[in-house]
């Protein structure tokens, strides 16, 4: 036993591969460091609908709320597209965001230089970048009420609303600038407060919490519309950016690919601190299942390693060997190690998920 408490959540397609190789940089931290984990493992997703007929079993549920950290591959595929609604693998995946209450969803946009050439954009622009975009996770338009459909006179309305509660806006606000001193202490919050009162109500929210407890971080506001233009226009004046769901989802789409491939992206959903201090967490790639590279050992595991870097640094205060894993890959990717999703136009011949993850074990042991 441990206090460093895991559960890992392989799910369906190439989850439980790229998730394998996961487990390998965590059996290396506890034969290498003496940093020990109490891993535990259960079904999510297809999986957990083929062995319990649910995408998620209560008990998977209950024992999500009680550890430090869930790490989780990707749900779905075309075996599930048939099913209940109800009963769909993302059900899985939303149940647990839902009942954990994770609010603050954590996306970076990092470029290794060995891939900076892959980036759409011009080499210096990208080259070093390193930002993180949080983004509200529970609340903003995606749920608001009143919500639907309905006829009016002769044709038909549809309806969503933004809705932000104080509360809501100052925890996330109070993620970001505890996030921005774990950083360089720089805030940048994005809404448009020139046209939406929720806008306004998130810029005056954000001052106060910034006001009364975080003067040290400095902070700056931008509509989100020139927001999305300063990500691709010059996207290294931004550190941490806070922003709603709605804006949130689209800037950190946006952002991530600045740098290059899905196979690379991590993330963290964070929510409120338990009893020991440690916030509820999950950690899981930004791509999903890729049905249509499942089994043939091309899968890219680098972003699922570098969510578990990032389990590393704010689930376990283990912020020296999260540093320690991210440059183990970045040193792997700088000798040429390349899975299939990372050929450039000059070719070469690619390495497999298992060779990737022992490239990254072997360059964490040097
Ligand atoms: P996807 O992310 O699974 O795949 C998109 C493309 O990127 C595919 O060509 C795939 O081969 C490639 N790709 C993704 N991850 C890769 C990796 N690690 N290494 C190399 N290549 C990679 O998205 P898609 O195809 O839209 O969805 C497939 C299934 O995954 C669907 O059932 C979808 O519902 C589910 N999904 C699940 C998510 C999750 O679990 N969080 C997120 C997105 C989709
Ligand atoms: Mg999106």
């Amino acid at each position: 036993m441990t206090d460093r408490s895991l559960l890992i959540l392989p799910g369906d397609g190439i989850g439980p591969e790229v998730m394998a190789e996961v487990r390998k940089v965590i059996d290396w931290f506890g034969s290498a460091q003496g940093i020990t984990f109490d891993v535990s493992e259960d079904l999510v997703g297809g999986a957990a609908y083929d062995a319990h007929g649910v995408p998620l079993t209560d008990a998977t549920m209950a024992k999500a709320q009680e550890v430090d950290a869930v790490l989780l591959g990707a749900v779905g595929g075309p075996a599930y597209d048939d099913l209940d609604f109800s009963v769909k693998p993302e059900r899985g995946l939303l149940r647990l965001r839902k009942e954990m209450d994770l609010y603050a969803n954590l996306r970076p946009a990092q470029c290794f230089d060995a891939l900076a050439d892959f980036s759409s954009l011009k080499r210096e622009v990208v080259s070093g970048l390193d930002i993180m975009i949080l983004r509200e996770l529970t609340s903003g338009v995606y749920f608001g009420e009143p919500r639907g459909i309905h006829t009016e006179g002769n044709e038909r309305v549809g309806i969503n609303t933004q809705r932000y509660t104080e509360g809501e806006i100052a925890r996330a606000a109070r993620s970001a600038f505890e996030l921005a001193r774990r950083r360089n202490n720089k805030v940048c919050s994005m809404e448009k407060a020139n046209v939406m009162e929720s806008g306004i109500l998130w810029r005056d929210v954000v001052n106060e919490i910034h006001a009364a407890e975080y003067g040290d971080v400095e902070l700056s506001h931008m509509y989100a519309d020139n927001g999305a233009m300063q990500l691709v226009r010059a996207p290294k004046q931004f550190d941490v950016i806070l922003t709603d769901n709605l804006f949130g989802d689209i800037l950190s789409d946006c952002a991530a690919m600045l740098t290059g491939s899905l196979g690379m992206l991590p993330s963290a959903s964070l929510g409120a601190p338990m009893a020991n201090g440690r916030p509820k967490a999950m950690y899981e790639p930004v791509h999903g299942s890729a049905p249509d590279i499942t089994g043939q050992g091309k899968a890219n595991p680098i972003a699922c390693i570098l969510s578990f870097a990032m389990a590393l640094r704010y689930s376990f205060d283990l912020g020296d060997e999260a540093t320690r894993l991210e440059r183990a890959v970045e040193g792997v990717l700088a000798d040429g190690a390349r899975t299939a999703d990372l050929m450039g136009p000059e070719g070469g011949t690619p390495i497999s998920t298992s060779e990737m993850g022992d490239a990254i074990v072997a360059k964490l042991a040097s």
